[in-house]
């Protein structure tokens, strides 16, 4: 460093001399050129003076006479000298220096006389520095003489020095002003910052790169590239390691755990170069303004998590509904951008819907057809043939950006997610065969009666059929999907090998249960967001009061704390479950002033009228039941109504004693997956609906009716009641079910089987090709007649 120091002290000496050097040394000749001319002009003026009277003598022709003018004009304080030649050049009088007239050069005398003309030329010899002006002397006309004017010019050349003295002064303050500032400068904003991001690095290869950065690195803003990249590498690093822990603890364990890495090596592994292209409605990243900025978040869904480390495995494409308010400025002129933004690694190419489409397409037939069609929550579906025209037409957008996505690739791989697409299998195949198309259907699928209502089921169900694997959550999904295409389209469904054959098309229909990630080695038992939750002290069934950093929002304390974290959906039970509370306060007013339920409740799908509706029926039946039994410092229910972000909702996770899921129909329902892996502590009850994917996985819950109020109440008491280690016992045996059961081997199963289903269904009785023709000749549907 003072090596480094030193060097750069002497550069700024050397380049700040240079410059003000050359600076200098050009203000000197401005300057003497400036004291030339003024010495000239004095001369030619003198010179003009003196001329008539000289001329006079000269013309009198007598030495004399001259000899006296000259004597008598000559001033000291005026001139160096004053000298007289007749035209052949002889001196004829002078007044001054005679050794320095003796030796004048004679160009500038002969020059003059010659021309007839003033010259005026500097001189110098020793120390004396002149100028001298030769003037012609006339008469008549006629050329009599010159007279020379000589005058003092030393003093031009002091006037030079004197500067250069001055300006020296002026440089050595400069350098040393300079080089203090800039080497304050450089401790600054270069040492300074320098030593921070080396002290984080040398923390980060300690093996402390989860200690929080220092903030002052991230108020660097010279260097805020640099700070990024260094925490994005300790992001890295510290994944990295916290894999390498797993797998070395998983190992040690004997487990078989799916992380992220081994679903990245499970796909590379098995699809070689193939690409693989997701395509869902929700996009992973999602630019919007936040202030004057524009930022990007990660939409709140469990399916990034899952998709994502085989996107980047393979760098493959995610094509979604743009539907940022920022989306469109900052994709390129193909409406695609690299994700991650911090670790760019596949392609999200966003689809853009107008306000049309997307009222028809996401807000109807999707979501005012299709979700109420497949949940059984007696919310009546509504088809209007303009919205289910929209859906047809959007698929065809996606069909068609996917299908450009996918020019000059061999062998996709399609991975299409939920009810929004049920069209995209078959418009993918038709284009192209040689793709290995796979949908997962998020949702339930009813019984063939229920789906029946739906005057679209034979289109709905032949496009599912365009893919090779169909996937569900649950073993009664497949069977009532096979069945709704044995009541309804011509084709052979197999419940043994649960298949469906139609015009030579295969395809498999089997249950892949969704899961989440359980973070074990980041939590690792220790209260990550300094809320302590272990309640080891309060064996015996005795629990600690509920967290009350989290309450004094709300003005309130209590004992012990329900939860209930849902989109703002009527599938989710939400007014069933506030009723269930009411119950239980009223039967066993022993929870009165003890328990309170918080209920997040995430805004959704807002423009829909039954959502609307909802979302006054949960405010008005909190709003009453809180009349009815709130105290001062005590509420039964709050409501948090709007979006909360991973890191908050895990907060409540691990403060609540108990957790309800009391949909009234789930495809899977994660919140309960979620609430299990934010438990490390092996505590909390989860009181879980039949009507749950989750519920056939899950048995350690308590498994209830959402429509039996009574039933849900009792199952809270028991929950509250359940003794420490009956909740443990539950809890371990249902965590350890989810890790095994992560969303990572949800993904694996479905990709690898997707990669078998090619093997089997080439060795399958020749379901012929499957090409264009038969593809136009299933447009026809061979509908059953039933
Ligand atoms: C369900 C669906 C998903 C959907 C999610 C959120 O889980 O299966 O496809 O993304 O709800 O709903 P939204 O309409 O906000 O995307």
């Amino acid at each position: 460093m003072p090596f480094f120091r030193m060097r750069l002290i002497l550069a700024l000496i050397a380049g700040i001399t240079i410059v003000s050097v050359s600076f200098t040394y050009f203000d000197v000749l401005a300057h003497k050129l400036a004291l030339r001319r003024e010495l000239e002009r004095r001369s030619a003026w003198l010179g003009v003076r003196l001329q008539p009277e000289i001329e006079q003598a000269v013309a009198s022709g007598q030495g004399d006479a001259i000899a006296a003018a000259v004597l008598r004009l000559h001033r000291p304080d005026e001139t160096l000298g004053l000298a007289v030649y007749n035209p052949g050049g002889r001196l004829l009088a002078s007044a001054g220096p005679a050794d320095l007239f003796a030796g004048l050069p004679v160009d500038p005398l002969e020059r003059a006389i010659r021309k007839n003309a003033e010259v005026s030329v500097f001189g110098h010899k020793g120390d004396a520095q002149w100028l001298e002006d030769v003037f012609p002397l006339e008469d008549g006309g006629k050329l009599n003489g010159v007279l020379v004017i000589l005058e003092d010019a030393r003093f031009i050349h002091a006037e030079g020095n004197a500067v250069w003295g001055r300006s020296f002064l002026r440089i050595a303050a400069f350098v040393v002003l300079i080089v203090g500032v800039t080497l304050l400068m450089v401790r600054w904003f270069l040492m300074r910052p320098m030593v921070l991001v080396a002290e984080r690095l040398r923390r980060l290869r300690m093996g402390n790169a989860d200690e929080a950065p220092d903030k002052s690195i991230a108020d660097l803003s010279l260097f805020t590239p640099l700070a990024r990249e260094v925490e994005t590498m300790a992001e890295s690093l510290l994944e990295a390691r916290a894999a390498a822990q797993t797998e070395a603890r998983l190992r040690d364990a004997g487990e078989h755990q799916w992380t992220a890495e081994r679903l990245a090596v499970h796909v590379r592994a098995r699809f070689g170069s193939s690409k693989i292209f997701v395509v869902s409605n929700r996009e992973p990243y999602m630019h919007v303004k936040q202030g004057r900025e524009t930022v990007c978040i990660v939409p709140p869904s469990g399916l990034v998590t899952a998709i994502e480390p085989v996107l980047r495995a393979c760098d493959g494409v995610w094509v979604a509904h743009g539907s940022g308010s920022e989306d469109a400025t900052v994709v390129n002129q193909f409406d695609r951008l690299r994700v991650p933004p911090d670790d760019p690694r596949y392609t999200l190419r966003r689809v853009w819907l107008s306000s049309e489409e997307e009222s028809g397409y996401y807000d109807g037939f999707a979501n005012e057809g299709l979700w109420p069609l497949c949940h059984i929550a007696h919310t009546r579906p509504i088809f209007r043939s303009s919205d289910w025209e929209c859906y047809q037409r959007v698929n065809e957008k996606f069909a068609a950006a996917l299908l450009e996505e996918m020019e000059g690739c061999s062998d996709p791989i399609v991975f299409v997610q939920d009810y929004h697409f049920a069209l995209l299998p078959r418009l993918i195949k038709a284009a192209r065969p040689d793709a290995r198309v796979a949908i997962f259907w998020h949702i339930p699928w009813p019984n063939p009666e229920g789906f029946g209502i739906c005057p679209w089921q034979a289109e709905l169900l032949d496009g599912l059929l365009g893919a090779d694997l169909i996937g569900f959550h649950i073993p009664l999904h497949c069977n009532n999907f096979l069945a709704t295409v044995d009541r309804v389209l011509e084709a052979r469904t197999d419940r043994e090998h649960m298949t469906a054959l139609r015009l030579g098309h295969l395809s498999t229909v089997r249950p892949y249960p969704v899961s989440v990630v359980v973070d074990s080695v980041a939590r690792n038992g220790n209260g990550k967001n300094g809320i302590s939750v272990s309640r080891d002290a309060f064996n015996g069934g005795a629990r600690p009061s509920a967290p009350q950093a989290l309450l004094d929002e709300f003005g309130i304390s209590c004992e012990y704390l329900a939860l209930g974290v849902d989109r703002l959906d009527y599938t989710k039970g939400i007014v069933e479950r506030l009723m269930a509370i009411e119950y239980l306060l009223e039967e066993h007013p022993w929870h009165r002033e003890r328990l309170t339920m918080v209920q997040i409740a995430a805004p959704s799908r807002t423009r829909i009228p039954s959502y609307i509706d909802l979302r006054r029926q949960v405010k008005e039946t909190a709003d009453r039941i809180n009349l009815r039994y709130q105290t001062a410092n005590w509420k039964p229910i709050i409501l948090i109504e709007r979006q909360c972000n991973h890191e908050q909702v895990d907060r409540w996770y691990r403060a609540a004693d108990l957790c309800l899921v009391t949909s009234l129909h789930d495809g899977m329902n994660l919140v309960a997956k979620e609430f299990l892996a934010a438990r490390d502590d092996d505590d909390g009850v989860l009181v879980l609906s039949k009507f749950t994917g989750a519920a056939v996985e899950l048995r350690d819950a308590l498994i209830v009716n959402p429509y039996d109020t009574a039933g849900v109440a009792e199952a809270i008491h028991e929950g509250l009641e359940m003794s420490r280690g009956e909740r443990r016992k539950r809890m371990q045996r249902m965590r350890r079910h989810v890790m095994e059961h992560n969303v990572y081997r949800w993904a694996a199963s479905i990709l690898g089987d997707l990669r078998e289903l090619r093997m089997e269904s080439s060795s399958h009785e020749d379901p012929g090709p499957i090409g264009p023709e038969s593809i136009s000749a299933h447009r026809g549907l061979h509908r059953k007649l039933a």
